[in-house]
């Protein structure tokens, strides 16, 4: 591997490189002596695929629709409104596409879907709003300092406010089913857009909503193995559980992939933005869970659900892995163990060099226009199994983006 300077004499400094105590397990063994390092040149290589690629899938989408995914089968491309969750990750991709390749293609495409995202900000109906809005404004106001995106972003913050109620303590995810008060792992992943919220508007307020969700969600959605439940039901008014269930999981008590990720990625955020240790043992907890997992396949792109069977036909999902990716590079930041840092970038490197080959890349000008191939998302309802999705191809770029920034010269 090709890291900088910086990381290898911080493994230098523990003894790692000596003792070979970073040695990894069996599943996160280094890649095998054909398999690319992620250099510079693979990362831009990635990134001007990625660029052609969405230049492509640019047409293929109507004018007031996000692109969602691609059915293979029927050559049918899927879009959605902007009320769908995964409205914010193709402007997101497109942010970051422009920030990683200076083509100004990118910003005026992701330009355009924000103008029909706008109104989204005063969407109180759902708790996805950091995906749909942080994504998509909150890049485009880092990259162009744009006060408008500033003010768009305010404005949506407060609607997801208006999802948190004392009597729980808890943000509620959804209004639909017959739920009392459903919260899902994957709301963790909202939270992020909040402390971005306090901070701007100096207002404590979102900071403290988080700080109260991720610690009931922390107490209630996990089992002792740090595997999380998708679904914890609460009573609204006295804020106890009333029942643990999947939504797109293979069952009640098993660990659906993608919602063990959300939990890792959402409280390495907790911690980035607290320093509260509960919350890095927390990450480090959910990793170890994901990454010493016996069905965690040797390529790292785990299969749709920890408890479906380990075999050649059961489904992958490729947003997993690219949401494992990003989230380990982030967390090797802060762990102080450097065994553990090593072995969370080893992984991270494995899963961007399996999602970069052709097992998972499409060829350019197939896979209706989408980077990553082989996504599920949600395998009970037999919606969107084996298909890319556009939140596969945001975490992947992040991803690579991030060990662009963090771990290259
Ligand atoms: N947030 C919905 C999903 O992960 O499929």
């Amino acid at each position: 591997m090709k890291r900088n300077h910086k990381f290898i004499y911080a493994l230098l400094a523990a003894g790692l490189l000596v003792t070979g105590c970073g040695q990894s397990t069996q599943k996160t063994e280094e890649p095998d002596a054909s398999s690319p390092d992620i250099t510079e040149a693979f990362i831009q290589e990635n990134i001007a695929f990625s660029v052609k690629q969405y230049e492509h899938l640019s047409t293929l989408v109507p004018e007031d629709k996000l692109p969602r995914t691609f059915i293979q089968e029927e050559a049918k491309s899927v879009s959605s409104g902007t009320s769908w969750w995964t409205s914010g990750f193709y402007p997101g991709t497109l942010l970051y596409l422009y920030e990683m390749s200076g083509d100004s293609s990118m910003l005026q495409l992701a330009e355009q879907k924000l103008e029909i995202l706008e109104k989204e900000k005063d969407n109180k109906g759902t708790h996805d709003l950091g995906f749909m809005l942080f994504c998509s404004f909150g890049n485009a106001y880092r990259i162009t300092g744009n006060e408008h995106y500033k003010e768009v972003m305010l404005q949506g913050a407060e609607s997801l406010a208006t999802r948190f109620h004392p009597e729980t303590g808890l943000i509620k995810s959804w209004d639909h089913g017959s739920w009392k008060y459903p919260v899902i792992i994957d709301n963790m992943m909202n939270l992020e857009f909040l402390f971005w919220a306090s901070d701007v508007s100096g207002d404590d307020k979102y900071r403290n909503i988080n700080i109260s969700h991720a610690d009931s969600t922390l107490k209630n959605h996990f089992r002792d193995d740090f595997s999380s439940y998708h679904v914890v039901d609460y009573d609204p008014a006295t804020g106890q559980v009333v029942d643990k269930k999947t939504h797109q999981g293979k069952a009640d008590d098993s660990a659906w992939s993608r919602g063990q990720s959300w939990g890792l990625y959402g409280y390495t955020v907790m911690y980035r933005d607290t320093k509260d240790p509960a919350y890095l043992a927390q990450a480090e907890n959910i990793a170890a869970f994901i990454l010493d997992h016996p069905n965690m396949p040797a390529d790292m792109v785990p299969y749709w659900d920890y408890d479906a069977p380990a075999t050649d036909t059961t489904y992958r999902d490729a947003s997993a892995a690219a949401l494992n990716a990003s989230a380990l590079l982030e967390l090797s930041k802060y762990t102080a163990d450097k065994t553990k840092a090593e072995k969370y970038v080893s992984a991270a490197e494995k899963t961007l060099i399996s999602l970069s080959s052709d097992k998972y890349r499409a060829k350019l000008g197939e896979n209706g226009g989408f980077i990553l191939m082989h996504s599920v998302g949600s395998l009970p309802h037999n919606s969107e199994v084996d298909v890319p999705l556009t939140y596969a191809d945001y975490y992947y770029i992040e991803a690579l983006k991030r060990y662009q920034e963090w771990f290259l010269d």
